[in-house]
């Protein structure tokens, strides 16, 4: 497993850390407006150790949750409670090797998205689009082009016309920017350009 993803789980191991405010603030406008089925599915993608993920089953969702690392699914695993496993499905997979995704509510990416690469990053976007039901919202971050890490070949970073292209089919309820220095939860300095999203996928039109 990489070095990095390694710490990473083990700071979220260690500390109690909400939800991302992503993912609390689309809970929220979901919860204004009747929910749109039963048990609605979220797809959680890049969960790591879900934290997320622990959220929205603890809100009444059922949860596809994915990533590439083994180990995050087996300590997420272990923090849900038994009455709420029925309702979590896990998937090791790489973003890049996904060729379907089921239809649902809600997809949320917390930092996540920008470790897919950039050559199948278009491909991943479009399963992405597809499979949000009309209505059902984007949750999650971008990363833009003055970050730290931008000069990694093997991630994916966006301008901003760029990402309203992406989200042409959605109205976009949150774009927050954070372009700024701060610290990675290994407490190494970087510079965070980001992107904060939330969209809601615009309902079919019969024109
Ligand atoms: C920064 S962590 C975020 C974890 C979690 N969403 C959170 O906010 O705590 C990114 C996660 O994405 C996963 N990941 C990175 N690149 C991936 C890829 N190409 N395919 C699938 N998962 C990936 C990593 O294994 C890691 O668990």
């Amino acid at each position: 497993m990489n070095k990095d993803w390694k710490e990473h789980y083990q700071y979220f191991g260690r500390e109690k850390t909400p939800p991302s405010a992503t993912l609390q603030k689309a809970l929220n406008l979901f919860a204004q407006e009747k929910l749109p089925l039963k048990e609605p599915l979220a797809i959680d993608l890049g969960c790591g150790t879900g934290i997320d993920t622990s959220a929205l089953l603890m809100n009444g969702w059922s949860v596809l949750a994915i990533d590439q690392e083994q180990r995050a699914l087996q300590q997420l695993a272990n923090i849900i409670p038994p009455s709420r496993k029925e309702a979590l499905t896990t998937k090791c997979s790489t973003f890049e090797s996904l060729t379907r995704l089921p239809a649902c509510s809600l997809v949320n990416a917390s930092f996540s998205l920008p470790f897919c690469r950039p050559g199948q990053f278009d491909d991943f976007w479009s399963l992405i689009v597809n499979c949000l039901l009309p209505n059902g919202r984007f949750a999650g971050h971008l990363f833009g082009i003055n970050d730290s890490w931008s000069d990694n070949p093997n991630m994916s970073f966006h301008e901003i016309h760029q990402i309203k292209t992406m989200f042409s089919g959605f109205e976009l309820e949150v774009m927050k920017e954070i372009n700024k220095p701060g610290k990675t939860v290994s407490g190494k300095t970087k510079h965070w350009h980001v992107f904060h999203i939330i969209a809601k996928k615009n309902a079919l039109t019969n024109n």
